[in-house]
C-alpha cells in the first residue's frame, strides 16, 4: 500500500514507518517539523535501507495535502500529526483546537475529495478523563480534562459522524496510553524540545546528567508505593498495533471503530525509576512533590478488544522499555551537553 504518515518524522509517526517499510509499503511522510527535526530522515534511511519520501507541509494547506495524496497515489493516511502537550492546551487552547481539530478537519476534506477512506487516527487515553474504573475498556465513559484531550475526542466525534454519513469510510481511532522506549538501532526515539513533559524522556535526561533530579509528584495516592501508576507501552509494539489496525480495516467492513492500545498493567513511577536505574546502570536522583492538580492515581488499559479483534497485544516487557530508553538517550543526548 502507499501510505501517508502525517506527522511521521515525530516519535510515534517514525517507529511506525520503520515497521510499515519493513513490511514492503510505500510511505510517504507529511510533516511540518514543528516538533521534530530534519535528521530523523536520514536515521530512518540508515535503519532501512531505503529512500525516504518527506513533504514539508502542514496539514491545513488542503490543496498541499490534495497533491500529495494525488500525486503518490495513496491508499491509507495514519494521522499522527498533531501538538501534545497536556498543559500547553490549557494556556494556549485556541493553539490546539486549531491545529489538531482544524487539521483534522482540513485533512479529511482533502482526502474526501480524493476518495482516500482508509484513516488510522493517533487517539488518546486521554480521552476517558478521571477513571471510573479500572482496566479502563472502551466503554469506559469519555469525559477529558484538558484542551488537548477534548480535541482529540472531539476528532473521534468527527470521524465517527463521518462514517456514519458515509459508510465506505474505514476508520480506526487508537486509543494509546503511554508511550516510551526506542527502536533497538538507538537512531530513533523521543527526541522532545527543551525540558521534556513526559515522565521517561526526564528520567532519561536526568541519568546522563542533564537535568540535576527527577520531581516525583505526589507519593501519597491510592497505589502500593504511593505513586502514579500508568500503562507504559513500548513504541515498536504501538508501531506493530498501526500494521495490525491497516490489516483489519482492509478486511473488515466497520465504517469506524475505537480501540484502546495498551498493555493492561500499571507501573508506578517509583517501579519504573528502579528498572530504569537497573537497565542503565545509573542512579537517579529524586524528590518527592506535591502532587499536580489533574494528576490521577492510576489509569491502565483493558488492552483485550484488540486483541480479539485484530489479534495484537504488546510484546515487550518494562526493562525493554527502560533499557531501550537508555540506549537511545545515551546516543542522542549528547548535543543538549554541548
Ligand atoms: N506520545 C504520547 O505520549 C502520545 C499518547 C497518546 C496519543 N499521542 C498522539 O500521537 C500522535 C503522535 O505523537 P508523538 O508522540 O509522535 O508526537 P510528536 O510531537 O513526536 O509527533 C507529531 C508530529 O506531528 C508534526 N505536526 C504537528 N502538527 C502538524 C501539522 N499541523 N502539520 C504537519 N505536521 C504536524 C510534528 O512536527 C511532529 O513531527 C499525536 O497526535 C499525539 O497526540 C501521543
Amino acid at each position: 500500500m502507499n501510505i501517508l504518515l502525517t506527522g511521521g518524522a515525530g516519535y510515534i509517526g517514525s517507529h511506525t514507518a520503520v515497521v510499515l517499510m519493513q513490511e514492503g509499503h510505500e510511505v510517504i511522510i507529511f510533516d511540518n517539523f514543528s516538533n521534530s527535526k530534519r535528521s530523523v530522515l536520514n536515521r530512518l534511511e540508515k535503519i532501512t535501507g531505503k529512500l525516504i519520501v518527506c513533504i514539508d507541509g502542514d496539514i491545513r494547506n488542503r490543496s498541499l495535502v490534495k497533491q500529495t495524496l494525488q500525486y503518490y497515489k495513496i491508499d491509507a493516511v495514519l494521522h499522527f500529526a498533531g501538538l501534545k502537550a497536556v498543559g500547553e492546551s490549557s494556556e494556549d487552547p485556541l493553539a490546539y483546537y486549531d491545529n489538531n481539530v482544524a487539521g483534522t478537519i482540513s485533512l479529511l476534506m482533502a482526502m474526501k475529495s480524493c476518495s482516500v477512506k482508509i484513516l488510522i487516527f493517533s487517539s488518546s487515553a486521554t480521552v476517558y478523563g478521571v477513571p471510573h474504573y479500572l482496566p479502563i475498556d472502551e466503554k469506559h465513559p469519555t469525559d477529558p480534562e484538558s484542551p488537548y484531550g477534548k480535541t482529540k475526542l472531539q476528532i473521534e466525534q468527527i470521524l465517527s459522524d463521518l462514517a456514519k454519513s458515509d459508510s465506505s469510510w474505514r476508520i480506526f481511532a487508537l486509543r494509546y496510553f503511554n508511550p516510551v522506549g526506542a527502536h533497538e538501532s538507538g537512531l530513533i526515539g523521543e527526541d522532545p524540545n527543551g525540558t521534556p513533559n513526559n515522565l521517561m524522556p526526564y528520567i532519561s535526561q536526568v541519568a546522563y546528567g542533564i537535568l540535576d533530579k527527577l520531581k516525583i509528584y505526589g507519593n501519597d495516592y491510592d497505589t502500593p508505593d504511593g505513586t502514579g501508576v500508568r500503562d507504559y507501552i513500548h513504541v515498536m509494539d504501538l508501531a506493530e498495533g498501526h500494521l495490525a489496525a491497516l490489516d483489519y480495516v482492509g478486511n473488515h467492513n466497520e465504517a469506524f471503530s475505537v480501540m484502546n492500545l495498551g498493555t493492561g498493567n500499571g507501573c508506578s513511577v517509583l517501579e519504573l525509576v528502579n528498572l530504569y536505574e537497573y537497565e542503565a546502570s545509573k542512579k537517579i536522583p529524586y524528590e518527592i512533590s506535591a502532587r499536580r492538580t489533574g494528576d490521577i492515581a492510576a489509569c491502565y488499559a483493558n488492552p483485550e478488544m484488540a486483541f480479539l479483534k485484530m489479534g495484537w497485544k504488546s510484546k515487550k516487557t518494562l526493562r525493554e522499555m527502560c533499557f531501550d530508553s537508555w540506549r537511545w538517550a545515551s546516543t542522542s543526548l549528547q548535543k543538549h551537553k554541548d
